[in-house]
């Protein structure tokens, strides 16, 4: 079911004259782009009509519209997840909402574990595929056609100049698929080599969601994720992750990920 967004682009187009093309959605500890934007008018999600509250730790819950790069740019500082309860309906709402409003390019970040073994802790990984593994579909129910398809075509969902432009940015950085899993326990070690047999590089709890949706509309994609810790499920090598460690590792990746969003911006 997609919900209406006409209330909620009619919030933020009183509080704010810009109109973005661009919009960003922040992951968990990665909140420090939201500073970044200059000119900025700060909108709390209360305040914007089915918007729900991002309830995870390292989740603002504002919407930050102002310039980066010297373009206008919406950063949504904290997302809604799935694990939190919501509707799936709920948690791509913000994306359904910025497209209606005019954006056309989506970047979306997010702190995932690592799966390919050649990855540590730290790395900024550029998806370029993933795997639905939640459970769930916000595509699922009554397609709205002036929206986008009945059965969208996933093949180059995440726009190859936008991965090419990332990596002209920030030559160090990783590109493998995502594995979505619905959370919020971390992964069992069976679970990760399993996912890890899929061909998945990392898996998280977040981002496939609003690709779908993006994807639906047609969007331009850019998504690149912060691996914060190795889950690698090989025994005897089990480590055990913890949010807090996630959040440190993602809030020191920060700055590192901040002057690539700002670099592809300037460049787009
Ligand atoms: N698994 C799932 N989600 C995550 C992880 C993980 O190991 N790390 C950060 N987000």
């Amino acid at each position: 079911m997609t919900l209406d967004t006409t209330a909620a682009v009619t919030a933020i187009a009183a509080k704010t004259k810009r109109r973005p093309k661009i919009a960003v959605i922040l992951g968990s500890g990665l909140g420090g782009l939201a500073k970044d934007v200059q000119d900025a008018t700060r909108i709390p999600y209360g305040e914007i009509p089915g918007f729900k509250r991002s309830t995870a730790p390292g989740h603002a819950g504002e919407l930050v519209v102002g310039t980066l790069s010297g373009k206008d740019v919406a950063v949504m500082n904290g997302r809604m997840h799935y694990y939190e309860g919501y509707d799936i309906t709920e948690v791509v709402f913000p994306v359904r909402v910025f497209r209606a409003w005019g954006v056309r390019t989506m970047i979306i970040t997010n702190a995932c574990g690592g799966l390919n073994p050649a990855f540590k802790a730290g790395d900024l990984m550029v998806l370029n595929d993933h795997i639905n593994f939640m459970g769930v579909n916000p595509l699922r129910g009554p397609n709205d056609d002036s929206l986008g398809p009945r059965f969208p075509d996933m093949v180059g969902t995440y726009t190859e100049g936008l991965r090419k432009l990332a990596h002209s940015v920030d030559g160090d950085l990783r590109e493998g698929v995502y594995v979505a899993v619905a959370g919020p326990n971390f992964e069992t070690p069976a679970e990760l080599r399993m996912l890890r047999g899929f061909g998945a590089d990392a898996v998280g709890m977040s981002t496939v969601p609003e690709v779908l949706v993006a994807r639906h509309m047609a969007m331009d994609i850019l998504a690149i994720s912060t691996v914060t810790d190795m889950a690698t499920g090989i025994p005897g090598q089990i480590e055990h992750v913890t949010h807090e460690a996630v959040l440190e590792v993602a809030n020191r990746a920060g700055n590192r990920l901040a002057d690539v969003i700002k670099g592809v911006i300037a460049r787009i």
